[in-house]
């Protein structure tokens, strides 16, 4: 019997060890009493959005950062985040001539899976960093101490980057016909300046001509959505905002709208899944070189027991090299069990990799390729890539190597900020939008069938 408790009648991986249960406990109950960051017709709505998707008549961009940090809940930097998700979808409608569906990794993305429970430096070992939801990154026995009350601070700054996200789209940030608004000012010198200008203006003219032929104003072109997303990882703070509707059935995760289930984690007889399957809201998982055939049909089949398009979607993220070997069985099994799904290209965790000074780093290439297998595999194969999920900023960093500036190793130095993965900077980001939009072009993709 599903509650938002029984995930812990399951085995849970990556969870916080919490000193004091009671303490953990009570902020628990607290953040059940205090008003929900979304709404349940938010999440019906995006779930109808997202079955479009999976039928080819929809396309997702999901971005943002890998881990975010208390200390960037800032005006500036959250709307340069909303800035470049806008330029880069711009792009992508123009690409793939559909209307794009705008999923933030923000507001809430605080919690971090890691591969070690333990970092040790010059021989101190100490608690690993989980993410500002859990504790604190310096290296220091007390920084890394997990503090319950952090789950609290996470929540309100949530709110206050989902509350600034509103009043900007509200107040007109985000309408096509002013593309200025969300002009990036440092990204005038841009190698890629001139080209996506050019896609803005056939836009803007595509716009006039509709508005004074129709004689209307276009629907959808003053008010853009986003809609939220991170990894449900922390399991007690997940279940904190897991609350049943007046006229509704079922129970909505109102933390968040589109949770996704990390690929260490996505274990169909373990706690996360146990936790998402009861939930009413849009689920992604993530799918690794190592999912098997036998997990993929139990988490298909877990997570969406009434095949019902908009309710799932697998996220893959394969690696460059290792995409032509695996995606296509993805493909074949999730076909072979009739599932519906939406299909997403994470083109960045299986392309990490260490520099020889130790340093987390991705190749504007690894991604740029992986990207482009998986559009080729899903079209040969008759099916449809739905969207992308990338580790983004706004701002101006240099973390990734490679892209039309070409940074380099050595660049890595200068503005590495991610505590985490490595993310594409603004230009990197607007460069792979318009690379996605060129192959999507070159790419005709039928929508997918919906039974084999
Ligand atoms: C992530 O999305 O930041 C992440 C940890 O991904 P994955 O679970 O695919 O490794
Ligand atoms: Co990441």
């Amino acid at each position: 019997m599903w509650s938002p408790e029984s995930w812990k009648s399951k085995p849970a991986r990556q969870q916080v060890v919490y000193p004091d249960q009671d303490k953990l406990n009570a902020v628990v109950d607290e953040l059940g009493t205090l008003p929900p960051l979304v709404t349940s017709w938010e999440i019906v709505a995006l779930r109808a959005l997202l079955a479009e998707a999976s039928q080819g008549h929809r396309f997702v961009l999901q971005g943002g950062d890998c881990a975010e940090r208390f200390a960037d809940c800032q005006p500036p930097k959250i709307a340069n985040q909303l800035k470049i998700l806008l330029q880069m979808s711009l792009v992508l409608v123009q690409g793939s001539q559909r209307p794009v569906i705008r999923v933030g990794r923000f507001a809430g993305q605080y919690a971090k899976p890691r591969s070690e429970d333990f970092e040790e430096r010059g021989g101190e070992r100490l608690l690993s960093y989980r993410g500002d939801l859990v504790n604190r990154s310096p290296f220091t026995a007390a920084d890394r101490q997990p503090d319950p009350q952090r789950l609290l601070r996470a929540y309100e700054r949530s709110a206050l980057t989902l509350n600034f996200c509103r009043a900007l789209v509200k107040g007109g940030f985000a309408d096509l016909h002013h593309p200025e608004y969300w002009d990036l000012g440092f990204a005038r010198q841009s190698p890629l300046e001139d080209e996506y200008q050019e896609m803005v203006a056939e836009i803007s003219r595509a716009l006039r001509f509709m508005e004074n032929v129709l004689g209307v104003r276009a629907g959808e072109t003053d008010r853009i959505d986003f809609y939220t997303s991170h990894e449900a990882l922390h399991l007690p703070y997940e279940q904190a905002q897991t609350k049943q509707v007046p006229h509704r059935s079922g129970w909505f995760n109102l933390g968040v709208h589109f949770p996704w289930i990390g690929v260490r984690t996505a274990l169909p007889d373990e706690a996360h899944v146990e936790y998402c399957r009861g939930i009413e809201n849009p689920v992604g998982i993530k799918a690794g070189p190592a999912t098997t055939r036998e997990q993929l049909l139990a988490l298909i089949e877990r997570l969406n027991p009434r095949n019902e398009p908009g309710k799932l979607a697998v996220i893959h993220r394969l690696g460059r090299r290792q995409s032509e070997s695996v995606l296509p069985r993805l493909i074949e099994w999730a076909r072979e069990a009739g599932a519906n799904l939406l299909w997403i290209c994470d083109p960045m965790h299986g392309n990490t990799r260490l520099t020889s000074d130790g340093i987390k780093t991705r190749n504007f290439d690894d991604i740029l390729g992986e990207l482009e297998l998986a559009f080729t595999i899903h079209a040969g194969m008759r099916s449809y890539l739905g969207g992308v999920h990338i580790e983004l900023t706004g701002e101006n960093v240099t973390e990734c190597v490679g892209g039309a500036r070409g940074l380099s190793e050595a660049d890595l130095k200068r503005a590495y900020v991610s505590e985490v993965d490595p993310r594409l900077n603004y230009e990197q980001a607007l460069e792979i939008a318009l690379c996605i939009a060129r192959k999507m072009r070159a790419t005709p993709a039928g929508p997918t069938p919906a039974s084999p």
